[in-house]
């Protein structure tokens, strides 16, 4: 099988930005009683290493249908999709589990954190999965709630958190296995306006180490963050375009004037 995505020019600036994800006319079809739901109507994209890209849209313009394509959480009805060089079509579901467990971080709007488990026991969960020993897990899920800005959350649960906090230790348990991709599911969209900015310093952090970043939202002010955003409509893709997250500093600098809090960094 042809697991070439695109034409990619030699040498290593350029095997740096290989896409990390390749869609090519993906569609995805939903059988409801006797209608066809035309979730994803031809979808192609590519999307970088390192991107920090936005996907907007409507309500039911197919945002998180491409997302769990993204994630393999989902696989297309027709079309293709490259991860990391990789046609999914190839993979089992044993493959496609392992992938998910070890490349990708999810965050999802409604944090689905364990209401029984503290922020380190729910941030260890991901390493439970992956057979990291007892003592490693500790340390790394720590590290991960130090990055976030949650060293000092460690113990509580999360009805002891506020939304962004909850967040933020989502956030860490989809980065503590150090996956390459985060892929975000309106991850803001529960929160108010000073804790969503405290989300996205944390993404914006996350992005600037290296890692590719996907988040899908319905906020300017949120997608003026990342340096892409693409827009989809009835499961086409109707605008793609890049921008200058400097934009989005100011706003976050605009907030921190406005006396509305700081970020953690
Ligand atoms: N499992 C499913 N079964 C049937 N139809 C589905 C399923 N999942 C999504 N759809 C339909 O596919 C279309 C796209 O849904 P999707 O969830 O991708 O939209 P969205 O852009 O994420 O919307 P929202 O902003 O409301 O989250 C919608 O018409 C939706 O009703
Ligand atoms: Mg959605």
């Amino acid at each position: 099988m042809n697991t070439s995505v695109v034409d990619v020019p030699a040498g290593p600036t350029a095997r740096s930005r290989r896409p990390v994800i390749a869609l090519r006319n993906v569609v995805k079809e939903y059988r409801m009683g006797d209608n066809d739901v035309h979730a994803l109507r031809g979808v192609s994209l590519d999307i970088p290493r390192g991107d920090f890209v936005a996907i907007m849209g409507a309500s039911g313009s197919g945002k998180s249908t491409l997302m769990n394509i993204i994630g393999c959480l989902d696989v297309p009805t027709r079309g293709h999709f490259w991860l990391d060089g990789v046609d999914v079509r190839t993979l089992d579901d044993d493959d496609l589990a392992r992938i998910r467990n070890r490349k990708i971080g999810f965050v999802f709007q409604s944090f689905n954190l364990l209401p029984r488990m503290s922020a380190l026991a729910n941030v260890e969960l991901p390493l439970v999965y992956a057979g990291v020993r007892p003592h490693e897990r500790k340390v790394r899920a720590a590290r991960a709630l130090e990055a976030v800005g949650l060293g000092q959350r460690m113990d509580h649960y999360p009805s002891e958190m506020s939304g962004g906090q909850q967040q933020r230790a989502a956030v860490a348990r989809a980065i503590v296995t150090n996956p390459a991709l985060i892929l975000a599911d309106e991850p803001t969209g529960n929160l108010d306006t000073e804790s969503s900015l405290e989300v996205m310093a944390v993404f914006d952090v996350l992005h600037s180490q290296g890692r590719t970043v996907v988040l899908i939202t319905h906020e300017e002010d949120i997608a003026a963050y990342t340096e892409r955003v693409v827009k989809l409509r009835d499961g086409h893709i109707v605008d793609d375009y890049t921008q200058d997250p400097a934009s989005a500093r100011a706003i976050h600098q605009a907030h921190a004037d406005a006396g509305r809090g700081g970020v953690p960094r």
